[in-house]
């Protein structure tokens, strides 16, 4: 049976970046439930589908192609990765992440995908709804500041700073307070998830830690034990 490890948590926490390292060290796939819900909301808009529309958001969702190649998400076989990522795109995908019958669709849609592969799915509701019985969630928490801090490093190493980390903490609040208050598929912990909070840890430890974590409950490899540590 396939395999499945849940990463949720807020935006700017880090999932993103752990996630992908993680299903690299493991050999698993990575699955990016942010990407898929912002995919959705590029569609409805190509399309004119309109985004208070709930029912015809998520009959969209159920006929769309969207699958991830090589770190890059492709809609219907096209690499839309860099405009799902742009201001547009991510004001457009809170109704439509909000939308309860879109949260049912792609519920669906992502239990699909993880039908037969070991998988890493970082998101808000993975550990919670969407794999209860998932072998190991995980909760990534960071501070307000922390988090805004890292978005505004990102984003100045990109293309240079497009908000002070004021503003950047600004919207993270509104988006944090938005992604708990959905009414279903709210962002939160599941009983079983471990938290973990990444302030002041590196990427590396924080993939390290939850790797650790994977040995501890048999879905990784554990190392031999070299010969001096052998009684
Ligand atoms: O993580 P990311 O910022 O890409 O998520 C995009 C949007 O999708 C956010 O509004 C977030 O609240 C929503 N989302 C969600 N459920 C998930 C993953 C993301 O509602 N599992």
């Amino acid at each position: 049976m396939a395999k499945i490890i849940t990463l949720d948590g807020p935006a700017g926490a880090g999932k993103s970046s752990t996630a992908r390292q993680l299903a690299a060290r493991l050999g698993w796939c990575y699955m990016d439930t942010g990407a898929m819900y912002r995919a959705v909301a590029l569609a409805a808009l190509n399309r004119g589908v309109s985004l208070t529309d709930q029912l015809k958001l998520a009959a969209l969702a159920g006929v769309l192609g969207i699958s991830f190649s090589e770190g890059r998400v492709l809609l219907d076989g096209e690499d839309v990765s860099a405009e799902i990522r742009t201001e547009r795109i991510t004001t457009a995908t809170r109704p439509v992440a909000d939308a309860p019958p879109v949260r049912e669709a792609m519920k669906q849609l992502q239990r699909r995908m993880a039908e037969e592969l070991n998988v890493v799915t970082e998101g808000r509701d993975q550990g919670s709804v969407v794999f209860p019985g998932a072998a190991l969630k995980i909760f990534l928490e960071a501070s307000p500041e922390e988090r805004a801090h890292r978005r505004h490093r990102q984003q100045t190493n990109q293309a240079g700073p497009a908000a002070t980390v004021e503003e950047i903490l600004q919207a993270q609040t509104r988006r944090d307070e938005g992604d708990r208050a959905r009414p279903v598929g709210a962002m939160r912990a599941a009983e079983d998830a471990i938290v973990l909070n990444t302030d002041g840890l590196s990427l590396e430890e924080v993939v390290e830690r939850i790797f650790t974590l994977a040995q501890s409950r048999g879905l990784a490899a554990t190392p031999e034990p070299s010969p001096s540590e052998m009684p």
